[in-house]
């Protein structure tokens, strides 16, 4: 099943810049006899996916650099990876996931809204490798929406508010497309809702995991980066359903904050009791 329980690794501090944490060459060889199989597969998988890491003092990309929706000036307050690295990142994900589970039949369930851009790319690259491979895969994408956070805090409780009849996932090779893996109950809460469905198989994918001391340590199955415990905004992530028109993930400032902040009574609106 997907996921797994592990403590956030540390940050690293006192790198400058983003850094690549490098995969073991190969397996540790002194496993303790009293791991079990999981534990081994989860070293494993550890091993097979690195995640890129972006370390907490990296300051990100000054904003000048780069062009971006103007109705956000002032808003922001760093590039923190550009679109670019972003997409050929995803390319390199798309490329792992296929050599995992590419025998498979997949079933993409991408989780709105924030997750349609990584999803739309994580596709399209799958699909090329599928097309240029001898192995045909089939592919079928469905949808779910879910509601976690207010303004840029997590709500505790995660609320599915639309999308398919979760049924539809029995006996099939699931592969969750997230945005980001925050404290990750949201996740933790998804697959408790899928696993009744009993389905083949659930990996999940997401593009961001963040490293935060509220994390219930839930890890993905494949991560494309870690970012330090900020919120972030662009390529289809949003902060009250702003920003996703933007196509770098920027880190919103105060200001931003504070011009998109939804008040307590328009919250009983958004989010009825
Ligand atoms: P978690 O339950 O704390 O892991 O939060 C996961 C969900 O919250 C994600 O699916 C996002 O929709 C949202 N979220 C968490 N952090 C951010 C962020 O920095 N920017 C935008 N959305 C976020
Ligand atoms: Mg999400």
């Amino acid at each position: 099943m997907a996921g797994s329980s592990e403590k956030a690794p540390d940050s690293g501090r006192g790198v400058v810049g983003a850094a690549l944490q490098k995969p073991a060459a190969r397996l540790p060889h002194a496993l303790s006899v009293t791991e079990d199989k999981r534990d081994i597969e989860e070293k494993r998988r550890k091993i097979r996916s690195p995640n890129l890491m972006l370390l907490d003092n990296w300051p990100g990309y000054d904003l000048d650099l780069f062009t971006y929706p103007q109705h956000y000036y002032g808003d922001l307050e760093c590039v923190l990876i550009p679109h670019g690295i972003i997409v050929d990142r995803i390319e390199r994900l798309a490329k792992d996931i296929m050599k995992d589970i590419g025998y498979h039949d997949i079933l993409v369930l991408c989780v709105l809204k924030g997750g349609y851009k990584f999803c739309a790319d994580l596709v399209e690259h799958l699909k090329n490798i599928s097309r240029n491979s001898d192995r045909f895969v089939s592919m079928k994408v469905d949808f779910i929406r879910l509601k976690s956070y207010k303004n840029d805090r997590s709500m505790g409780e995660m609320q599915i508010i639309g999308g398919e009849d979760l049924s539809t996932l029995a006996g099939k090779n699931v592969l969750i497309v997230e945005d980001v893996v925050g404290t990750g109950r949201t996740m933790k809460a998804l697959l408790s809702s899928i696993e009744k469905y009993k389905p083949n198989m659930v990996k999940v994918a997401s593009l961001l995991v963040k490293r935060t001391a509220r994390s219930d340590s839930f890890k993905p199955d494949y991560a494309g980066f870690e970012i330090p415990d900020v919120f972030v905004v662009g390529y289809a992530l949003d902060y009250n359903e702003y920003f996703r028109d933007l196509n770098h993930i920027c880190v919103i400032n105060e200001h931003g904050k504070e011009k998109y902040r939804i008040c307590e009574a328009k919250l009983i609106n958004v989010f009825p009791r």
